[in-house]
């Protein structure tokens, strides 16, 4: 068979698909901005609820506008009593496969599921935006054998998902680091969980079609999953003087040290600067400052990979602050998708806006014309 020419650009390696005003990242020098505002700003200046107003609206709020969002993502926290019943009927899955499921039954009690105008849409990733905290922090305690926690009404986004996850509120330091963390996560261009995403959204699906593709495809270890794996390194490792053997052996094994590498950055992450300050200052505050110790060194291992543009990415320091803040390690990609919600949304709604149908195309290598052999004479 003669092959035929194409031009074949395997993983859509730095393949532009469309247009976007949403986030900007110049993938050489590390820079990431939303809405052209600095993510070095806005998550030391801002918070989840401003920074996710100016993704879904375009524009920064004033402090009437904000407050009334704030009022819109609080009244959504609740979920409907199926959705916790499911919840219990699949509380030995991982979170992942638990929010997924939610996000897809929460579909079906959705009045405006089939309503992809943009008001609609926008509204509907409100409410997800707001549902996913207690989906995931009811699911945690659940299979734990305890209570849910109703949704507090006082606290903030970040506050009130550890408020559920732990039954106490959370001092307002720890909030914060989880509030910066969401800010981080909130939005990252066509990455492969948005892809997904804005491939559902592509043949008209909605927009819980797309989250809940969203949720999937950020689940593997080479997207969302890596920060679980990072951290399961760091206590593999276990003393800071193993790291550059540990990581030498790993490498040489033909392994990947996960956190590093990234499919757009040739420079650090500029979400991971933000996140190893917040690794190394939470580590000290809590007495345990070895877990920030060991990642330095695995960096300082990997210093001939990161001359070559591989870097530590968002995921690398992420799984140290949760660890240290006791949140399971198998919580932490979903901690990923919460904060990424509203990412999702206005992809699906670029998408909707300038609608075209995602649909590219394999070349074909196998055999051609082969003569189909009856059952009973094969
Ligand atoms: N450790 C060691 N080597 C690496 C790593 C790593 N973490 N990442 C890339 N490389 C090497 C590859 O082995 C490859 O080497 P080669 O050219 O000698 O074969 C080269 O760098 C290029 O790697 P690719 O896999 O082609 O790069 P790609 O852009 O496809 O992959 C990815 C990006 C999947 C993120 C990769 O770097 C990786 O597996 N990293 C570890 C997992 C991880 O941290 N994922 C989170 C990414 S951030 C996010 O999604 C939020």
């Amino acid at each position: 068979m003669t092959e035929e020419k194409v031009e074949l650009r395997r993983g859509l390696r730095d393949v532009y698909i469309d247009r976007t005003t949403s986030s900007f990242i110049d993938g050489k020098i590390g820079k990431l901005l939303y809405r052209g505002y600095n993510i070095d700003d806005l998550s030391e200046k801002s918070t989840f609820e401003e920074t996710i107003y100016l993704l879904l609206y375009d524009k920064l709020p004033t402090q009437a506008e904000l407050d009334e969002f704030d009022g819109e993502l609080k009244a959504n926290r609740h979920l409907p009593e199926e959705v916790l019943q499911v919840i219990e009927l699949t509380k030995t899955a991982h979170p992942m496969d638990v929010l997924r499921t939610a996000v897809s039954v929460l579909a079906t009690f959705e009045p405006e599921v089939n309503d992809n105008s943009q008001e609609a849409t926008l509204r509907k990733g409100v409410k997800l935006t707001a549902q996913a905290p207690t989906i995931v922090a009811t699911h945690a305690r659940i299979r734990e054998g305890k209570d849910p926690i109703a949704p507090d009404d006082t606290l903030g986004h970040a506050a009130n998902f550890l408020y559920m996850l732990f039954g106490e509120k959370p001092l307002p330091e720890d909030a914060r680091l989880i509030d910066k963390d969401f800010i981080l996560h909130a939005e990252h261009g066509i990455n492969a969980s948005s892809f997904g995403a804005r491939v559902a959204a592509s043949t008209q699906a909605d927009l819980h079609c797309a989250v809940t593709t969203g949720v999937a495809v950020l689940k593997g270890p080479s997207h969302g999953g890596a920060a679980e794996e990072v951290m399961k390194m760091a206590l593999d490792i276990g003393e800071e003087a193993r790291a550059e053997q540990y990581v030498k052996d790993l490498l040489a094994g033909g392994g990947r040290v996960m956190g590093f590498g990234h499919r757009v950055y040739r420079a650090v992450d500029p979400r991971s600067i933000h996140l190893k300050d917040d690794a190394r200052e939470l580590g000290e505050r809590k007495g345990q400052p070895k877990w920030f110790s060991i990642l330095a060194s695995v960096t300082k291992a990997m210093e001939p990979y990161s001359r070559r543009g591989i870097c530590q990415n968002v995921d690398f320091f992420s799984g140290a602050i949760y660890y240290l803040l006791d949140i399971p390690d198998d919580l932490f990609i979903s901690i990923f998708a919460m904060g990424r919600i509203p990412g999702w949304t206005v992809q699906v709604m670029e998408q909707f806006k300038n609608n075209i149908l995602l649909r590219p195309r394999l070349q074909y290598v196998g055999p051609m014309d082969v003569e189909y052999v009856p059952i009973d004479q094969r």
